[in-house]
């Protein structure tokens, strides 16, 4: 299959020109998965939850028409960080559109910083969505910090971990190559790039949007500047060979009599 890293810069607040520009992005690429940055139709920083609600959305709203439309014509995956709106309040979610007009939600369970003032922090764990024989797992930026969030999807059997990012810190990017490397899974981190300058706050995304192989291989890092969309040819399949030495096996050694997990 055919993967794609979108590294984009949201225009803080044009929820449509965004998602216009984002189509454009991906219109003239040939690829079967499409990863979007996080929030990438809103921006990052809120100046209150009143200004995060007024860029939320359901995902079923008009504004992810032509991003399913084109995953449907393409017969591809196209998943984007967006502002969910839901009844009890905001969540930092992805939206999976699939070719066959389904859309699949995971919402961020870690919350970064000031996200904890705008958000409600997950309240699913994370899940795997198959498309067309390839499993994906979702997660969400900060979400790389905590090992569990790669290793539970990698143990539901994901075969890419689909990484959508506003990467703030500079640890990410080597981060999930050990994640990649631990979990013997492909993971796509897709972040955007650019300087937001707003409640009070200034922030500089780090791109370097990144695609890794299960064994570690960073098969291209983009620049830490510039809209770029990364494409490469993968074999999801490479993701289910767990077997480390003749004797060593990632899923069957792990030693879940002795780890202390709380
Ligand atoms: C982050 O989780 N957006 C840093």
């Amino acid at each position: 299959m055919r993967a794609a890293a979108v590294q984009f810069e949201p225009v803080f607040g044009d929820i449509e020109g965004n998602a216009r520009r984002l189509a454009g992005l991906i219109e003239p690429v040939d690829a079967d998965l499409f990863v979007m940055p996080e929030l990438a139709l809103s921006g990052y920083l809120f100046e209150s939850t009143e200004e995060a609600e007024g860029l939320s959305q359901p995902p079923e709203s008009g504004v992810f028409d032509r991003l399913a439309a084109i995953a449907g014509e393409k017969d591809a995956t196209v998943i984007i960080g967006f502002a969910e709106r839901a009844d009890e309040g905001l969540y930092n979610s992805s939206l999976l559109m699939a070719p066959d007009g389904r859309r699949e939600v995971y919402r961020k369970i870690q919350l970064f910083n000031t996200e904890k003032e705008v958000f409600l922090p997950g309240n699913r764990p994370p899940a795997i969505v198959e498309v067309a024989g390839v499993k994906l797992g979702m997660m969400i930026c900060f979400d790389w910090i905590f090992p569990e969030v790669a290793r539970s999807l990698a143990l539901l059997g994901a075969d890419i971990l689909c990484h959508s990012a506003n990467l703030v810190l500079p640890y990410c990017q080597d981060a999930m190559v050990t994640r990649s490397i631990e979990n013997r899974v492909f993971s796509i981190t897709s972040n955007r790039v650019g300087t937001e300058k707003r409640a009070g706050l200034e922030l500089t995304f780090t791109g370097q949007s990144e695609m890794v192989s299960p064994r570690g291989r960073i098969i291209e890092r983009a620049a830490v500047t510039g809209e770029t969309v990364l494409v490469h040819e993968i074999d999801p399949t490479e993701a289910r060979d767990k077997q480390i030495t003749p004797r060593n096996d990632i899923r069957g050694d792990r030693r879940t009599d002795l780890y202390r997990l709380d």
